[in-house]
């Protein structure tokens, strides 16, 4: 509908979608000859509070001991949700749905064990294979990330990940293989999932082992493996206009954060600012890739922190001349930031932050703000003008199988809607967003905590933490909810979300 040449709904080709992560969703980490990647290094450790929420850093220590005796250990993302053996389910539950767009992960070490073969396992291919022909058979477009949170162990112990300059050309090598493969077949590629998780993670972000880096200053160490990244995803960026545009001329490549959206705990100047400055560095990413240069902010920001960025002279050439095409973030909540210490705090996506009275917590203490999206939204399009994603949003919380022996997740059809509505506003305040795919469609292993009972998912599996059960497929009441929200293309939003649907699972 448009009229006084404002759009108050969302668009005919918005794309409702669903994404996972190769690393947490596929499992068979030992099938057709795949090899270990950093998340199968994870080792489960229960959580010992509400806000104990960072469960992926691995160091190199730990690293040799779970090779050495993996047997004294549990890696849950090694068994993901086993869709290695229920891909044709998962696509046909979301094929039923009439999902629009599916966003997954290539597992890098299904194609190349080690990271430096030349040619790819033929089991890996064919898998993925398989993935794209169902999608076309179901009519869901594709969105690829390259990798997410996942990298090859041998190149983790050979140089240290993304710390080194060489891992460019391991990560381009499979990059061109994708592109040359399944350029065709997917409209949407993305070369990082969430770049600035190397800020705060190198392990999890960029394949990093702290205690064997280089560099003694953390700042500089990840900072460094973030520039390596960059250019990479420049370069990347380059090889997907030789290879894919001329036989998929309409494909598009997009950067993609965490998105820190973050207020000031107070009014004092110094608080705002403080909210500034992270808001700066959390944008440096797009900073880089679509502006295609560092912001000054950011050569301060180094100088500050005593060293010297390590670059090439050909890198400024490269980030300039290949810039991207949008902009896509993860975005589950709002953070407060302020000079005073001491205040409660919560947990949160990627970092925790200072308690928001005004806002309800998840399970998981993640507090909740649909408003948030639609500020973050408007702020994104002020600033960079190209187009946006919404690549991550939903809500943790534990299901239960109710005595109907139905799924009644009410409050993650209320925390949907309620940011599907906000994703309205932001449209209607003249952002031009063109998707979102839904975090975790399919119940998976948690990123953060390796919980099976943390689910995000439209579609249950059925496994617990410690990877019992039978993974089989379960619909709940949201896949109903949001198979309606497809369907009306968002106009079912708000009025009667919050009510109980029927399964349609036997219509299948
Ligand atoms: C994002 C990651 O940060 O958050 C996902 O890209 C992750 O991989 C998601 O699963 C939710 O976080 P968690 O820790 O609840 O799995």
């Amino acid at each position: 509908m448009v009229k006084n040449n404002v759009r108050t709904s969302f668009p005919e080709n918005f794309l409702w979608g669903g994404a996972t992560a190769a690393s947490q969703v596929e499992g068979g980490y030992d099938r057709g000859g795949r090899g270990l990647s950093t998340s199968d290094m994870v080792a489960y450790k229960p959580r010992t509070g509400k806000n104990d929420n960072m469960k992926f850093n691995v160091t190199g220590k730990e690293l040799d001991k779970y090779l050495e005796h993996p047997e004294d250990y549990y890696f849950p993302k090694r068994k993901g949700s086993q869709q290695y053996d229920h891909l044709e389910e998962d696509i046909r539950l979301l094929g039923k749905m009439g999902l629009k767009v599916y966003r997954f992960s290539i597992s890098w070490t299904r194609l190349f064990p080690t990271g430096e073969e030349d040619s790819p396992l033929i089991e890996g291919v064919k898998f993925y294979d398989k993935l794209f022909d169902l999608l076309d058979k179901y009519h869901i477009e594709a969105m690829v990330t390259i990798t997410h949170y996942e990298y090859p162990i041998h190149l983790v112990q050979k140089i240290n990940g993304f710390e080194s300059r060489k891992m460019i050309d391991y990560y381009l090598k499979f990059a061109k293989f994708l592109f040359k493969r399944w350029g065709k077949r997917a409209k949407y590629w993305i070369p990082f999932n969430e770049m600035n998780m190397t800020l705060i993670s190198p392990y999890t972000g960029a394949g990093v082992l702290e205690d064997r880096s280089k560099y003694k200053n953390p700042t500089q160490r990840a900072y460094q493996a973030s520039h390596h990244q960059l250019v990479a995803a420049a370069k990347a960026t380059k090889l997907f206009r030789e290879i894919v545009l001329p036989v998929n001329p309409d494909a598009k490549i997009g950067l993609m954060i965490a998105r820190i959206e973050n207020y000031a705990g107070t009014v004092k100047p110094v608080d705002q600012y403080m909210a500034l400055h992270d808001d700066e560095i959390n944008l440096m990413y797009p900073e880089v890739l679509i502006r295609g240069k560092y912001p000054n902010y950011m050569w301060r920001f180094f100088e500050e922190n005593n060293f010297e960025l390590e670059t090439e002279p050909e890198d400024f050439d490269v980030l300039e001349k290949n810039t991207l095409d949008f902009i896509s973030f993860s975005y589950y909540m709002t953070y407060i930031v302020q000079e005073e210490k001491g205040k409660t705090h919560t947990s949160g996506n990627v970092i925790g932050t200072i308690m928001n009275p005004y806002l309800e917590l998840s399970e998981w203490s993640w507090p909740i703000d649909p408003m948030g999206l639609r500020i973050t939204l408007n702020k994104l399009w002020d600033k960079f003008q190209v187009p946006l994603f919404i690549a991550e949003n939903g809500l943790g919380a534990k299901d239960e199988i109710a005595s109907d022996g139905k799924i009644h997740d009410i409050y993650r059809i209320q925390y949907l809607d309620k940011h599907f509505q906000a994703i309205r506003e932001a449209i209607t305040d003249g952002v031009p967003v063109f998707g979102i795919t839904v975090w975790g469609i399919i119940d998976l292993v948690s990123a953060g905590t390796s919980e099976m009972s943390k689910r995000y998912g439209v579609i249950y599996v059925d496994a617990d933490d410690a990877g019992n059960g039978t993974y089989q497929r379960k619909t709940k009441d949201s896949y109903d909810w949001y198979k309606k929200v497809i369907s009306t293309n968002g106009k079912s939003l708000g009025s009667g979300a919050a009510v109980a649907v029927p399964s349609v699972l036997d219509d299948l």
